[in-house]
């Protein structure tokens, strides 16, 4: 297998393909195929946005299709047919049947993009700064986000001090029978706890580059605290 000009022309701040030399020719379903022949479950599944698995023909043809019609593929911000075929099915599928009344921002097309987009709104329409965030948290590596992404390795790699977030301990990193919702609760009702009031509170439901934590879906893992708490877990 060939990496050699893989080795010396990418760029070194590439994490994944150092966990995985190996180079990739195929994906299909639950599958990636390397060059050589192996084939492996991509449980990585692009970092959790692989909901329907790598080409799935309805996509794909969908995607064909589009193409081969020379559609629209980079319009920058103007109005689409396809842009409006999207909204159209997102309010009749998604919004209307849960009588949600939102507008809806498209941001660039990376995770991070969308982090930066949602820290700005929340930051404009409360008028205040402060992200609350959470230990382990991994939102992406542009300024914003990177703010309010936990490990250090990625926060120093931006030069420039990570400014705009202040961190609270996710599930279970204080150990089994803390309530760190309990204790966040109580920091944002105490003006003199340090923390200033926030303008957004950043949960990823399932922590996934700070290790594999899943949030707790009843928003508490604590039964015998939850019992003495207003909240109904
Ligand atoms: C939870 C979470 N948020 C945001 C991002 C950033 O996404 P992107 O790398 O597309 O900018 C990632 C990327 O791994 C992520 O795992």
């Amino acid at each position: 297998m060939n990496t050699q000009i893989l080795e010396q022309m990418e760029s070194e701040v590439r994490t994944y393909s150092r966990s995985f030399p190996t180079v990739f020719t195929k994906a299909q379903n639950a599958y990636l195929f390397t060059e050589d022949g192996k084939r492996y479950i991509d449980f990585l599944a692009g970092a959790g946005v692989l909901n329907y698995g790598h080409n799935h023909p309805v996509l794909k043809k969908a995607l064909i299709d589009y193409i081969s019609s020379d559609g629209i593929i980079h319009g920058l911000d103007m109005w689409t047919a396809a842009k409006r075929d999207f909204l159209e099915a997102l309010d009749e599928v998604i919004l209307k049947p849960r009588g949600l009344d939102y507008k809806v921002h498209f941001p660039g097309p990376t995770g991070t993009n969308a982090i930066e987009a949602a820290i700005r709104l929340a930051r404009k329409i409360s008028g205040r700064h402060n992200i609350v965030s959470f230990t382990n948290g991994f939102h992406g590596v542009t300024m914003g986000a990177l703010a309010t992404t936990g490990n250090a390795k990625f926060r120093d790699a931006a030069g420039l001090p990570a400014q705009g977030a202040q961190f609270v301990p996710f599930d279970g990193y204080m150990g089994e029978g803390i309530d760190t919702v309990a204790y966040l609760d109580k920091l944002l009702k105490d003006s003199s706890s340090g923390l200033d009031r926030p303008a957004a509170v950043l949960v990823e439901t399932v922590q996934g580059e700070g290790g594999i934590n899943p949030a707790p879906s009843n928003g508490c893992n604590v039964s015998m605290h939850c019992a003495e708490n207003t909240r109904s877990c």
